[in-house]
């Protein structure tokens, strides 16, 4: 008997193969054709499970997906993926081989570091094609436009080194003001034109994360590159409308225990909530372990029987308590929704982000290897 597949424990996270799909296709109506997507599934893809995301993309006709690392990127290649896999990281290694044998794309984003690669290829007598990023104003990886001289002699002087494309990244296109962003795309547009002038042309140049895409800011570049938005969640508040994205994951998990406080009784550790009235307090076997934030603790809500029930003082390792006294018809062994629908009522991971004062983003990666992923729509 396989231990591997026993599953005692009823808390799961559901991922939705169809709501992926179902985004991908928005994303792909919004997206001229000619152009590429290159679906960001790093992190395991955001915690949904890069393999059978990626299998599922690549049927939806998805063909260039960005990892951040190299073992990301051979695992991926070692299960079968045939398109395009980008590794956004760098080199990260001093083993480039890899590169090669997994048929692997790096982003290069420093001087140097296309130095190494370069030479690293012509003692090999191998070609591979990268891409190289550039800094507009993200402040994290990339060269900087004052580099760019030094850049265009190494392209030029090395053959073996096929550069595809540039890109840069965005800081701040989920923010309500754009014009941050509208400097990274005329920096990166001038850009372009003095690699072109000094004789450096690529075929593919990209910029665009899910808030840009949502914007429509595609400014006629060759690729995109969403992440979140694959997963159904919305980079900004304000985006909401703009385009219909269905949430993948759902987090959930039953009821193990309900149990009568009188008024007054304190809840879980510290204390920090007490019963106001008489109490109907469930236990649910999720908690921080689980990757349910702690600062959900008396903040936070839940789906049960399709009513919101708030969680009950603080978030522990493997469980959090929930007041459903106003659901009184609540029963040992009632499923509770974390992240997801239930009946008429939805808490999306945005939700959540902001109950625990961070983004949808950190809310999905960090949902544990604890917690099994199970897959519909196959
Ligand atoms: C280089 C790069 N491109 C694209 C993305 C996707 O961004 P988003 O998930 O906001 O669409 C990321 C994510 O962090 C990234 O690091």
């Amino acid at each position: 008997m396989s231990l591997q597949n026993i599953q005692y424990r009823p808390t799961v996270a559901e991922i939705d193969l169809n709501a992926l799909r179902h985004n991908v296709k928005e994303i792909q109506k919004r997206v001229p054709s000619g152009r590429s997507i290159m679906a960001i599934v790093k992190a395991n893809a955001y915690g949904h499970g890069a393999s059978f995301c990626v299998r599922t993309l690549e049927g939806c006709g998805v063909r260039d997906f960005g990892v951040a690392t190299l073992e990301e990127g051979m695992e991926l290649r070692g299960g079968g993926i045939r398109g395009n896999i980008f590794v956004l990281g760098g080199l990260l290694t001093s083993s480039l081989g890899e590169f090669i044998q997994f048929r692997l794309r790096p982003v290069l984003h420093q001087v140097d570091e296309v130095r190494r690669f370069a030479a690293w290829l012509k003692e090999s007598n191998r070609e591979c094609q990268a891409h190289i990023k550039l800094d507009t104003g993200m402040g994290r990886l990339g060269i900087f436009p004052s580099e760019i001289e030094d850049l265009v002699s190494l392209v030029k002087n090395n053959q073996l080194l096929k550069v595809e494309g540039f890109l840069t990244h965005l800081a701040r296109a989920d923010e309500e003001d754009l014009s941050p962003s509208e400097r990274q795309f005329i920096l990166f547009r001038e850009l372009r034109r003095i690699l072109a002038e000094k004789g450096v042309t690529v075929p593919i140049c990209h910029i665009a994360n899910s808030a840009a895409i949502i914007d429509n800011r595609l400014d006629g570049f060759e690729m995109v590159r969403p992440g979140i938005m694959l997963y159904g969640a919305y980079p900004h508040e304000r985006q909401r409308t703009m385009i219909d994205l269905k949430p993948v994951m759902k987090l959930k998990s039953r009821i193990i225990s309900l149990k009568r406080f009188k008024s007054g009784s304190p809840i879980s550790y510290g204390g920090t909530f007490v019963t106001g009235r008489e109490s109907l307090i469930a236990v649910l076997p999720i908690g921080y372990a689980d990757g349910y934030p702690r600062l959900i603790s008396n903040k936070g809500s839940v789906l049960i029987r399709g009513k919101r029930a708030a969680v009950a003082g603080r978030v522990c390792m493997d469980m959090t308590m929930i007041d459903v006294t106003d659901v009184p018809e609540a029963a040992v062994g009632d499923e509770a929704v974390l992240i997801g629908s239930q009946g008429e009522g939805q808490i999306r991971a945005e939700e959540l982000a902001q109950w625990a004062e961070t983004i949808s983003y950190e809310i999905f990666c960090g949902i544990s290897s604890r917690v099994p992923r199970i897959y519909l729509g196959m």
